[in-house]
């Protein structure tokens, strides 16, 4: 009776799933997913590419609450963890399981209902990535509906862009107002339309609708950032550079693979004392991963992190960037896993300076995902902060997340500045050599916010 029941849900969860799982994301933050919870979980039977939409019975419950910041507590009182993935889903990892699903949602036309005191079909599997399953997730205690308006809804995205004109008044203006970073018109976005901005900027799925602030750094960790360089670069350490090649990720708000594939790159150079260079494919992201949203968006999170984990990645050869969405085909070619990976702070929130540094240090570049303005599409060289230089013809833009690489930090001679120094994926002609320097210690455009690191098997 009661598996009867649970199907019957799954049901019609699937029936609303199959018409409105496509547009802009739910907005579940952690006081809304933070609880107690029970997962349904299907047979522990499943191929780990398994289409979990049509997930099969349900043959276990698992009650699970989630607690403050980061504590797992499973109904047998053991802990483990849990994060939030950006306000649009969550992992858990206890008792030897691990578990990441989307939020529910609901969009219809422009209004989109984020349910979250449930999930869509997601998957789970043991820690040593056996017994692959699929569950779904419900909130013991329902929480209310909450809704927003989607910000890409019936924007003129298509028709056309911004001017030459448009951009060099942006242009002149950012470099009349101040004198930290110099602007100049990059003349591959002059064609653009808004909606292929809008990929470059990171696409519609990295929206993010309420970013979290960093948390103060606790004395322990100041103490042993004190013991760090005052400057360090992981292109140039006593002369030698463990970074890969600046990239280009087209018009495909791909970035996030980018990031990803970036960081594991450089982090096999560290670790092999730049005896193995690889690159890795990020059409393979684009086309393959579940856990993204190809050219519309993703995060390093689940993609260097639990794709690369779950699944590896290929090298670049062995399926070549194409920039455009495309089907999934698979290969034989080596994979690269990636054996750990976290939010840097312990969870998604749980981010400074201070840990970025550390992390930036210790292990090789890190994945950071910040706001891009319209002035930072200009950026041409010095240290960047938003100028507060909007300008009319670059509306419809709405604030994205654009995933990229920090590779260092350092301070500016003259003016005493911290700063950044990141690995951007707009070709080399953008910014300073496809690399750009931003303030540091401020959070400037939500930097210091949302940072990941992932080890990989070399
Ligand atoms: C999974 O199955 C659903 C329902 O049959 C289908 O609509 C969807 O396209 C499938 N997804 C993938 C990635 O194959
Ligand atoms: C969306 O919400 C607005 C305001 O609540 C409402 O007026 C409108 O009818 C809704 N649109 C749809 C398609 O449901
Ligand atoms: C997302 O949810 C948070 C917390 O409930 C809220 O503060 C924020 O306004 C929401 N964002 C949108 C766009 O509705
Ligand atoms: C790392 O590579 C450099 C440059 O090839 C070499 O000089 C150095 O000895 C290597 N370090 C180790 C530990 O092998």
């Amino acid at each position: 009776m009661e598996a009867i029941k649970i199907n019957f849900l799954l049901l019609v969860c699937i029936q609303i799933t199959a018409y409105c799982y496509a547009d802009t994301p739910a907005n579940c933050t952690f006081a809304d997913v933070s609880g107690k919870w029970t997962f349904y979980e299907s047979a522990r039977n499943k191929n780990k590419h398994e289409n979990c939409t049509l997930m099969g019975q349900v043959e276990r419950k698992i009650k699970i609450d989630l607690q403050y910041p980061n504590i797992a507590k499973d109904e047998f009182g053991n802990f483990g963890t849990w994060t939030m993935v950006y306000n649009q889903g969550f992992e858990v990892t206890v008792n030897e399981r691990t578990y990441f699903a989307w939020s529910y949602y609901i969009q219809d036309g422009p209004n989109v209902t984020s349910v979250c005191d449930k999930t869509s079909p997601g998957w789970s599997h043991d820690v040593t990535l056996r017994h692959w399953a699929c569950f779904y997730g419900r909130k013991q205690r329902p929480m209310p509906l909450k809704v927003h308006r989607d910000p890409f809804h019936s924007l003129l995205l298509e028709s056309s862009g911004p001017t030459h004109q448009d951009f060099s008044n942006l242009v002149d203006e950012i470099n009349r107002k101040q004198n930290k970073w110099e602007a100049a018109v990059h003349e591959p976005f002059l064609t653009k339309t808004h909606a292929e901005l809008l990929k470059i900027r990171g696409g519609k799925m990295s929206w993010l609708a309420h970013r979290p602030q960093p948390v103060p750094p606790t004395r322990e960790l100041m103490e042993k950032v004190a013991g760090l360089p005052q400057s360090f670069d992981w292109r140039n350490l006593g002369g030698i550079n463990y970074v890969s090649p600046i990239r280009n990720q087209a018009i495909c708000g791909s970035c996030y693979a980018f990031s990803s594939m970036g960081m594991l790159e450089a982090r096999v150079r560290v670790q092999t004392n730049n005896t193995q260079t690889p690159i890795f494919s990020t059409q393979d992201i684009v086309s393959c991963s579940e856990l993204s949203q190809g050219c519309e968006g993703g995060f390093p999170y689940l993609v260097a992190g639990r794709y690369g984990k779950d699944f590896g990645v290929v090298p670049e050869q062995c399926n070549p960037y194409q920039g455009h969405d495309g089907p999934c085909t698979r290969d034989t070619c080596y994979r690269h896993y990636t054996a750990r990976y976290s939010y840097i702070g312990g969870y998604y929130g749980g981010c400074n300076e201070y840990a970025m540094q550390l992390a930036l240090f210790q292990g090789g570049p890190i994945s950071v995902a910040f706001e891009v303005h319209n002035d930072f599409m200009s950026y041409k060289g010095g240290i960047y902060h938003y100028t507060g230089v909007e300008s009319p013809s670059f509306n419809p833009f709405v604030l994205v997340n654009h995933a990229v690489l920090v590779v260092g930090y350092g301070v500016d001679g003259e003016t005493g500045e911290k700063y950044w120094i990141v690995k951007n994926s707009w070709g080399e002609s953008w910014g300073e050599n496809g690399y750009f320097r931003i303030r540091r210690g401020v959070n400037e455009v939500g930097i210091e916010s949302i940072a990941v690191q992932a080890t990989p098997i070399p």
